[in-house]
């Protein structure tokens, strides 16, 4: 949801803010520009559409400035056009601003402002910043960084909403600031030179070492200086984390597309979230928790919130902590969550699940939960994101960056690190021991069993070849396998902008299947004994009607005949969320191809969705 970088050193800005990005352009990618301190001052560049279009500006050339910030848009506020791009300017052209996240006051803002002379010339919200910081930095006496930074401190204290903010003023030729609330934001540290990023890939080939800022903290930025603040302009010390990741994780290496490459990465990925949490003849270790079994026994309800993807891992552990643990499970949509007085109590355990740690409405149902004395537990896969910053235990999935839009190794990570947490729960309760034991086996199977299905991948190819010029799409499936049909569907939508949807494979005879017609594509998914001659009664009705039908399945099918079958490896319906949904992303991923899409970057979407 936007994306920003900043640069001050000895080299020239303007090759590495394009570099960073482009490698942020997953984030949005409606609009880019730059902002550069050149010897006459701040220099603007900008335009609609992606940032390689900023390279076809001949004004480019022209940069020189060693220092400089940068942004990709997902627009919230203002179409997509060349004056809503950021940077943007106060009406003095003294102070270039670039933002994430949204002002949610900026129309009294503007009309503050509008009133006190200011003029404006988009529709942003952005807008307000540098005008408002201007408006305060007049009033103050002197031009120094202090009176600077104070005046950004008395714009930000009236700004309502989220946001990451980079600043550039004309008095000052080395020196960049930045503040954060609710809005991602990293630091990396050079030598001689320093960094600034919505997220740690972006810049992770010029260093490994990063601070974090809190929210409301202010960084000011100089060649071979980084300087920290409170917003009362108290200094902060921090020291910078050593990031381990290895460069090759943010690149798409031999693969055409990033999400090719995090789809063939999820043997990995779910080996390095298992790592030492689970072996066969010992108990699970969840060392950054501390659950007593009568705690467990005290809990009166478990909700588990999140967005999109993530509430679809979501779902798949309620298999696990209502049938071992007995203990009521409600998964709920953080959008909603928020709003509407869920039944929480001090008894309440809620665990929060969110890849990129960033995602507002995650954000704000946790927070809501916290203020009902909830016990809360964050599952993501970004260290010291937002969301692990707010909870009470933080869990990390270690699938490494996932820069494509679509998620899919964060997806099967998660279920995998849920199922972990609900084997722990039920060992700590004591029940279930037959059962945990056996998902215990299966799951270190699990990656080996991944790669199986991804050796050969020319059925699914067919497939897609077949119907990617439908128009159309239905998902079925029952018990954990529905789970996995909403995921399977939203996969579809997303890249390849085929309207799809997801049923529990009982409930389409209820009015829906007056949709299926000649042709109509159905994915049937169907991995748990106990119901899937339930599902194929399901399909026969579609077939009847005329429906192409897919099938992914880890069961022995006789008699009966779909138009593909894929087959996934046995295991237990606990997991196979974690195997069934391969095919159904290298489908959607397929289909896309066919289409000649942009499977990194569907239309409309932007990763890390930081505003409501
Ligand atoms: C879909 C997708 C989204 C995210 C959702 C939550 O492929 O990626 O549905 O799952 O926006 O994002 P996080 O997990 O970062 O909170």
């Amino acid at each position: 949801m936007c994306g920003i970088v900043g640069y001050v050193g000895k080299k020239k800005a303007e090759p590495i803010l394009i570099n960073g990005l482009l490698r942020l352009e997953y984030r949005g990618y409606d609009s880019a520009g730059i902002a550069t301190m050149e010897k006459d001052g701040i220099k603007t560049i900008k335009n609609k559409g992606r940032v390689a279009g900023l390279l076809d500006i001949p004004e480019i050339s022209n940069l020189e400035g060693t220092m400089g910030i940068a942004h990709t848009r997902w627009a919230t506020h203002g179409k997509p056009t060349d004056i809503n791009s950021h940077p943007h300017m106060d009406n003095k052209k003294t102070t270039a601003v670039v933002h994430n996240g949204i002002i949610e006051n900026y129309v009294e803002l503007k009309k503050f402002l509008t009133d006190n002379g200011y003029e404006f010339l988009s529709q942003t919200d952005t807008e307000v910043i540098p005008n408002l910081i201007n408006y305060y930095y007049e009033k103050e006496s002197g031009k120094t960084e202090n009176s600077f930074l104070s005046a950004m401190s008395k714009a930000v204290k009236d700004l309502k909403g989220s946001f990451a903010i980079e600043v550039l003023n004309q008095d000052f030729k080395d020196k960049m600031f930045v503040i954060r609330k609710d809005s991602p934001l990293v630091i990396g540290k050079g030598d001689s030179e320093n960094y600034i990023s919505s997220d740690i890939p972006a810049i992770l080939s010029f260093t490994k070492d990063f601070y974090l800022l809190d929210d409301y903290e202010f960084a000011v930025l100089s060649k071979d200086n980084i300087d920290f603040y409170d917003l009362n302009l108290n200094k902060v010390s921090k020291s910078p984390k050593n990031i381990t990741w290895d460069m090759s994780a943010a690149e798409k290496g031999n693969f055409d597309d990033f999400m090719l490459k995090e789809i063939y990465e999820q043997p990995k990925a779910i080996r390095e979230t298992i790592g030492a949490r689970v072996s066969k003849d010992s108990k699970i270790v969840l060392d950054e928790l501390d659950f007593t079994k009568e705690y467990l026994e005290s809990i009166d309800r478990i909700y588990i919130v999140a967005c999109g993807t993530a509430m679809h891992a979501g779902l798949t552990v309620r298999k696990i902590l209502e049938g071992f643990c007995k203990i009521p499970t409600e998964i709920d949509i953080a959008s909603e969550f928020r709003y509407r007085d869920p039944l929480v109590t001090k008894n309440t355990l809620c665990i929060f699940i969110s890849q990129s740690g960033e995602t507002a409405d995650t954000i704000a149902a946790l927070k809501l939960a916290r203020s009902k004395g909830a016990k809360t537990i964050a599952i993501s896969n970004v260290i010291g994101s937002s969301i692990t910053n707010e909870a009470d235990y933080s869990l990390y999935t270690h699938a490494g960056p996932e820069i494509a839009v679509a998620s899919t190794k964060a997806y099967t990570s998660q279920i995998t690190l849920l199922a972990i947490l609900g084997m722990y729960f039920a060992e700590t309760l004591g029940v279930a021991k037959e059962e945990v034991d056996k998902l215990k086996e299966e799951i270190l199977e699990i990656p080996g069993k991944i790669e199986d299905i991804l050796k050969d991948t020319s059925k699914i190819k067919t497939f897609a070849n077949r119907i990617y010029q439908e128009k159309n799409a239905f998902y079925i499936g029952r018990g954990i396998d529905s789970c996995v049909a909403m995921e399977g569907a939203l996969k579809l939508k997303e890249i390849s902008y085929i309207h799809s949807e997801s049923y529990p494979a009982g409930e389409l005879k209820h009015g829906s299947i007056a949709l299926i017609e000649n042709g109509v594509t159905v994915v049937g998914i169907m991995t748990d004994p106990d119901l899937t001659h339930k599902t194929i009664s399901n399909l026969q009705e579609v077939i009847t009607r005329g429906a192409k039908t897919f099938v992914v399945t880890n069961q022995d099918l006789e008699n009966v005949t779909f138009d593909e079958v894929i087959r996934v490896g046995k295991v237990s319906p606990y997991l196979s969320p974690v195997l069934s949904v391969i095919p159904l992303q290298l489908l959607a991923y397929y289909i896309s191809k066919e289409k000649g899409l942009d499977v990194d970057k569907p239309r409309n979407l932007a990763k890390s969705v930081t505003v409501e």
